[in-house]
């Protein structure tokens, strides 16, 4: 690359336009990542970008298995996701990796188990990074948000509506730490 084509691609950097709040990275993860984390991931953002405030987030989502990588969403939880206004059409499942644990900030499971499976293999420099989606709740006896995958499309409904509260809550304690 010559200096000339240097000088065209690389934006100037002007400090006082920049954030300077550093992006907050968020994680969901559920068995399969096709159900709940991925809605949870949709959800998330959704309310995240109707939001006007300086912190800004990476949000992501992923499964403890490997039972659907790559594959879309359930689509009873598309359905459900649009029903609400949230497009989750164009998620393809992942499986969690090791490189999660250094990469995001928050780490937010579904339920128990899948909090046992990430503690099973989570360096212990970030344990403490893994919580219930559902925060408020004891992080060692929760009931979770409830798997719908063997359930009806009352049940993705039920999910969605649970997780747009609690990615509320999340959002704004979240932002607050974020600021302070
Ligand atoms: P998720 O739901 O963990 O919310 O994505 C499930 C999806 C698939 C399976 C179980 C739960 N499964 O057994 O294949």
């Amino acid at each position: 690359m010559n200096s000339e084509m240097l000088e065209k691609s690389v934006p100037h950097a002007k400090p006082e336009t920049q954030n300077p709040i550093p992006p907050i990275n968020v994680l969901f993860v559920c068995l399969g990542n096709i159900c709940r984390s991925p809605s949870a991931q949709g959800i998330f953002s959704y309310l995240a970008n109707k939001r006007q405030g300086p912190v800004t987030f990476i949000v992501d989502s992923a499964g403890t298995h490997d039972y659907h990588i790559g594959n879309p969403p359930d689509p009873r939880a598309i359905q459900a996701a649009r029903k609400a206004g949230v497009d989750i059409s164009h998620k393809r499942a992942r499986q969690i990796r090791s490189k999660d644990f250094a990469d995001f900030d928050h780490i937010f499971v579904m339920d128990e188990r899948n909090w046992r499976s990430l503690m099973a293999i989570c360096p212990p420099e970030h344990v403490n990074k893994i919580r219930p989606t559902i925060s408020l709740l004891d992080q060692t006896n929760f009931n979770g948000v409830p798997d719908p995958f063997h359930g009806d499309t009352d049940d993705f409904d039920s999910m969605v509506q649970l997780l747009f509260g609690v990615c509320e809550a999340t959002l704004n304690e979240l932002e607050q730490q974020g600021q302070g």
